[in-house]
């Protein structure tokens, strides 16, 4: 079982989280998320992603239903270890939630979670969602003892962050950013060895995609703010279309 369609070897999960971002700069109801997923589905995605942070700034609570409904696209939910994120998960069941670690401060998801150093709170803390059939993933860096804690909890899924290459790519630190990539390598591999679902995310743009979508393990890319930046001038029906054609061109 995957936590997208299996049609493709490397599926597309559009993060509509700065669509929303958009929106709530004016308090308009546009741009409106699910409109994006709508139009996400229509341009190649083989999923959604959103995250609802503990202070809304991205999606909101009435969004969740709104893009489920949408498209026939399952939704991958991004959400903090908190009690008030597993209930709403837990009223919504989306196909997948994502874990990830939250500060308040921060700009955007700036670390992996620490599975091992929080291994029974987060084992307890997915069970009820692997109950109610809900797939767990979990966002983490490529540390081997971060991918080992996963899989001992029983996540079906870690989505690799993919922050720190994407950031040495921009910076043009291009022998740090190889390191990066090959720790990232090392990572799937282990990963998938271990049973998990490989996915990888954050930072993702045309010009970086090539070589983690080229990751063999790697069965699914959650890609946002560079998509929405796009949008702003090519549309964005076409930034995921051409997305899609370069992770298929590394991929073949
Ligand atoms: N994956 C996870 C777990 C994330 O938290 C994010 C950012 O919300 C992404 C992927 C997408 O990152 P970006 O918006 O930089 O493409």
């Amino acid at each position: 079982m995957s936590a997208l369609p299996t049609h493709r070897a490397l599926r597309l999960g559009v993060n509509i989280d700065h669509v929303a971002t958009l929106r709530n700069a004016r308090g308009t109801p546009w741009p409106d998320p699910a409109r994006a997923a709508r139009i996400a589905a229509d341009a190649g995605a083989d999923g959604i992603t959103a995250h609802l942070r503990e202070d809304r700034r991205h999606i909101r609570d009435d969004d969740i239903p709104a893009i489920m409904a949408a498209t026939g696209l399952p939704l991958n939910f991004e959400m903090a270890a908190t009690d008030e994120m597993q209930a709403i998960a837990l009223r919504h069941r989306p196909h997948a939630v994502c874990i990830v670690p939250e500060r308040r401060e921060e700009r955007t998801t700036e670390g992996g979670l620490d599975v091992a150093g929080d291994e029974n709170r987060l084992g307890d803390f997915i069970a009820p969602l692997r109950a109610a059939g809900i797939r767990v993933s979990l966002f983490i860096g490529h540390d081997p003892r971060q991918i080992e804690a996963a899989a001992r909890i029983g996540a079906a899924v870690v989505e690799l962050h993919t922050g720190a290459y994407c950031d040495l790519d921009t910076e043009g630190r291009t022998a740090e950013r190889d390191a990066e990539l090959l720790n990232l390598i090392r990572g799937a591999a282990l990963a998938g060895e271990l049973g998990l679902e490989v996915h990888a995310g954050h930072g993702l743009t045309f010009g970086n995609v090539g070589p983690v979508a080229a990751i063999p393990e790697v069965r699914e890319l959650n890609i946002g703010h560079f998509l929405v930046a796009e949008a702003v001038f090519m549309g964005l029906g076409p930034a995921v279309a051409e997305m899609r054609r370069l992770m298929d061109a590394a991929r073949a």
